[in-house]
């Protein structure tokens, strides 16, 4: 091949030969396998364990035009100061760097596949914000409401469809008014009967739709909600529970039904995530206490026990409560956990509180210290989700 090149060359040019070929075909692997080799070092790291870092250049990816906002949340529009500054917090996880969202790209690998929430208003809150991300790289998003769907969109360039299914406890729940003896009913006293091994109609057939699910229950699950006059009463297969069951036996006896079915009626390559409680930041009393979020920046993180901890007994306690009942029914099952709760415990600088956009808002219901402020923290958990879909739809093989 090479005649007059002097023989002590050869070692040499075969190496050269070797080195180009390695070269070459990492260059090969690496352009069709981006996604992976980026989810790897990702998947290294517990993208839910870091802290807020205050970076100038970190804005958000959309503003209060996008059409997909629910009034309440849109904290820019609402006139809420400094959101600028509020939004210059970035998620730095221990070990490696969050990547941000490419809407593009995102949308690009997920063609003719669709992403669905289940659950309550939380869910919503986490829906508005991937629509309002996903919406910049096909604006002609429009509105979808199929299925039993509260609300969703429809990105035509991608086919691609992302849709949110009210249903607060998972379960069916009807209001049961009370039979008095003459069989008439009075409207004002009853039970709220929850089947507990029925899924809300919401959703109970959307198995074949979609390819990533995400659910979540938790803010419905107390006294506020269901008064003890009102209370929750579970059945199951028809008939009540004897002894009845208290609210947080009927949540562990639900979420196991409901974990049942889904493991059983969706398909297994459906990605399923289940997200962990968003933290409500009440300070100085519950929402009907007077309890206000007038923060200005993150809490720190040798404050987050106080305000969280079960055992210190503050209004916001729930959050991990619910979360050990949860994260223990959830052991062994092909949900994977989605723990937004501790990167958002920080975040009590972040919702609406008395930015509403209504006047009597905060007279008639306090503060709102337990949704987003959009755009906000749920366009993190945006970004931590659509890194777990892209890992996981790499993995099962479907890009
Ligand atoms: C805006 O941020 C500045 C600096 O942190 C603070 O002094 C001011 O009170 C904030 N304004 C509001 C309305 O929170
Ligand atoms: C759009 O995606 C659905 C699956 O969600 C698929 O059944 C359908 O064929 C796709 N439509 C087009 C035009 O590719
Ligand atoms: C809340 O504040 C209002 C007005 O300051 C006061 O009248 C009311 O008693 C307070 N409620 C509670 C539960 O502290």
């Amino acid at each position: 091949m090479f005649p007059k090149l002097p023989s002590h060359l050869f070692p040499f040019l075969i190496l050269l030969t070797l080195a180009s070929l390695c070269f070459f075909s990492s260059f090969l692997s690496s352009s069709s396998s981006s996604s992976t080799s980026q989810s790897l070092a990702i998947s290294n790291c517990n993208l839910f364990k870091g802290n807020w870092v205050l970076d100038p250049n970190h804005t958000p990816l959309y503003d209060e035009t996008c059409p997909f906002h629910r009034n309440a949340w849109n904290c820019i529009r609402n006139q809420r100061q400094n959101m600028s500054f509020i939004n210059s917090w970035k998620w730095v996880p221990r070990g490696c760097d969050l990547p941000r969202i490419d809407p593009f790209r995102f949308l690009g690998l997920m063609r003719n596949q669709n992403v669905g929430f289940v659950g309550d208003s939380l869910n919503e809150n986490f829906l508005a914000s991937f629509l309002c991300i996903l919406r910049i790289a096909d604006e002609g998003a429009r509105r979808w409401k199929k299925k039993g769907a509260w609300r969703g969109a429809y990105f035509p360039k991608f086919n691609v469809t992302v849709g949110y299914h009210r249903a607060v406890l998972l379960s069916k729940y009807q209001w049961q008014p009370k039979q008095t003896e003459a069989g008439k009913q009075d409207g004002s006293e009853g039970v709220n009967r929850v089947d507990v091994d029925v899924p809300a109609d919401e959703w109970a057939k959307i198995a074949g739709f979609y390819d990533v699910l995400v659910f979540n229950t938790g803010h419905w699950w107390n006294y506020d909600k269901f008064p003890k006059e009102k209370p929750l009463v579970f059945y199951k297969a028809g008939q009540p529970i004897v002894p009845p069951l208290g609210m947080l036996e009927g949540l562990k006896v639900v979420l196991g039904n409901m974990i049942t079915y889904i493991e059983k009626e969706f398909p297994r390559k459906t990605l399923k995530f289940w997200r962990l409680q968003s933290p409500r930041h009440f300070y100085g009393g519950d929402w009907n206490q007077n309890g206000s979020c007038l923060f200005n920046k993150p809490l720190e993180e040798n404050e987050l026990d106080s305000w969280f901890e079960p055992r210190n007994n503050g209004v916001n306690k729930e959050a991990r409560q619910m979360n050990s009942v949860i994260e223990e029914i959830l052991q062994d099952t092909s949900i994977q956990l989605l723990d937004l709760t501790h990167l958002s415990e920080f975040r009590a600088d972040a919702h609406p509180a008395i930015w509403l956009g209504r006047k009597d808002a905060v007279a008639i219901w306090g503060q709102d210290c337990m949704h987003w402020c959009l755009p906000g923290v749920p366009d993190t958990w945006v970004d931590i989700l659509s890194q777990l879909i892209l890992d996981g739809i790499g993995r099962t093989g479907r890009l």
